[in-house]
């Protein structure tokens, strides 16, 4: 899965030019990257509707929240958004202000269907992750429900944004290559909210690489729940696994950085592991959730691997790319999780040591076969190995970086750093890094000595 570090609601997208007798549609997304895609390819949908975005509910004449049910404090934060959303669209009324449209998309729209409307008569439309696409009929009713799984595939609906859009976007991409999944980890909903895994077709994701790029874009980003799952009939004829896909997408001219997000260990083939060290637009990272250290958990989530063969991917992907760097997903609290089975966790983050990495208390979701277990494990007990492991990766993301100071990396600028005259982009190793320059270098890939770390960035000077 692909998952931001938290689920800190992602920054709204960015507003896209102005035109005349427009529309305007804030989308705020929540949750994982597919969803700060899939906000975008909203925005794409309704732009032949004459919807622009704007960066603020109360220039909109839409509200769209994208939502993430992963974990449950998502969906509350929906409700409250909900809450003050109603009491906006009240005052605005009110006032003799505008009329505002409210759509709820995404995963919660998923899991909850007509509930949310039951909960939050405020909600025009409730439309799921795999129905997007049909947002502007969605509209045009007075209220709808569509959590299908349709037959048609979205993508094949959504029109690409026009040059001009794009551009506002910056100049790493998101594509999604792969969506859903057939794993059914015990944990996780993600196989009843985005549907089962499919692949979208070579010649369709290399339209897509070629147009982002034709509007500046450097770096993409393919994603998917199970992205090294991916697989699909290549131009030759021959069946390509996610490997021959980065190869052909590394023939985009102007396409100078690959990455993907978020692989199964299960699916870590070898030759997926070659391209890290041949193909030299592939950046050295991966992310590589493992869960958990303990072969019991392990089994018990239904993940079909253990901690030894976890450790062993991890030895062939350094032999092939050895400053690659590595992160991970955990969760702890899982039902059953003892303290043994805890350490277990602790001892594999300190075998592998990662650059960074994601950890989570385990939350019962619904419908789900763990939350269904009756040994969970008490909140404190969670609390307390949540922060022994956090601050043990914490550690480990200071060494991380620690060991990438004086070293001359090429970064890639992004945008106008924190103050003026500074600039920020992005390490190979996905590091964040700011920097003195002119923003005209937003865009190029240039050479960086970094000079210093804090928590969650680099400083660097020009070469
Ligand atoms: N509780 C806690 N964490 C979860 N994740 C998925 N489902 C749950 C759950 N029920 C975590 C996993 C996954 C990441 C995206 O979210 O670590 O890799
Ligand atoms: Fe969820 Fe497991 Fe599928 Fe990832 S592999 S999306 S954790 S069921």
């Amino acid at each position: 899965m692909s998952e931001t570090p938290s689920l800190a609601e992602t920054k709204p997208l960015p507003a896209s030019p102005a035109a005349e007798g427009e529309k305007r549609v804030f989308i705020k997304s929540y949750g994982c990257q597919m969803n700060v895609y899939d906000a975008e390819r909203m925005a794409d949908v309704l732009a032949p509707e004459g919807y622009r975005t704007v960066e603020t509910p109360e220039d909109a004449d839409l509200v769209i929240l994208n939502t993430c049910n992963i974990r449950e404090r998502a969906a509350e934060k929906v409700y409250s958004t909900l809450g003050r959303i109603r009491d906006m669209k009240k005052e605005r009324l009110a006032a003799g202000g505008r009329d505002l449209k409210v759509a709820v998309a995404g995963c919660v729209a998923q899991a909850e269907g007509a509930e949310i409307q039951r909960r939050e008569p405020v909600v025009d439309v409730v439309v799921g992750p795999q129905a997007y696409h049909r947002l502007p009929e969605l509209l045009k009713a007075k209220r709808a429900v569509d959590t299908e799984f349709p037959p048609e595939d979205k993508f094949d609906h959504l029109p690409m944004a026009d040059k001009k859009v794009l551009q506002t976007r910056g100049v790493s991409a998101f594509l999604t290559v792969q969506e859903g999944c057939d794993k059914f980890c015990t944990f996780c909903v993600v196989p009843y909210t985005r549907g089962a895994e499919v692949s979208r077709p070579v010649d369709k994701i290399v339209r897509e690489a070629e147009a982002l790029v034709a509007a500046g874009v450097r770096e993409i980003m393919l994603l998917g729940q199970n992205v090294n799952a991916w697989h699909g009939a290549g131009e030759d004829g021959e069946s390509w696994t996610l490997a021959g896909l980065m190869r052909r997408l590394a023939r985009v001219q102007g396409l100078d950085r690959i990455r993907y997000s978020t692989s199964h260990p299960r699916d870590m083939d070898d030759e997926l592991i070659a391209m890290h060290r041949d193909l030299p637009q592939a950046m050295p990272y991966l992310h590589l959730p493992v869960q958990s250290g303990s072969d019991r958990i392990l089994k018990a989530m239904n993940r079909k691997h253990t901690a030894d063969e976890y450790r062993r991917i991890i030895d062939k992907v350094r032999e092939a790319r050895p400053d690659i760097a590595l992160t991970s997903d955990f969760i702890v609290g899982f039902p059953g999780e003892s303290d043994a089975d805890f350490e277990a966790t602790m001892q594999l983050v300190r075998d592998i040591g990662f650059a960074t990495a994601y950890s989570f208390k385990y939350s019962q979701r619904p419908g789900t076969p763990a939350a269904e277990k009756e040994n969970q494990v008490q909140e404190p007990v969670k609390v307390e190995r949540l922060a022994a492991l956090q601050a043990l990766i914490l550690e480990q993301q200071h060494r991380f970086n620690a060991g990438t100071v004086g070293k001359v990396l090429d970064v890639l600028i992004e945008k106008p750093g924190r103050h003026p005259g500074q600039i920020g982009g992005k390490t190979p190793y996905l590091q964040a890094i700011h920097l003195d320059g002119p923003t005209s270098l937003i865009g190029q890939i240039v050479r960086v000595e970094v000079t210093g770390t804090s928590t969650n960035s680099l400083a660097g000077r020009l070469i």
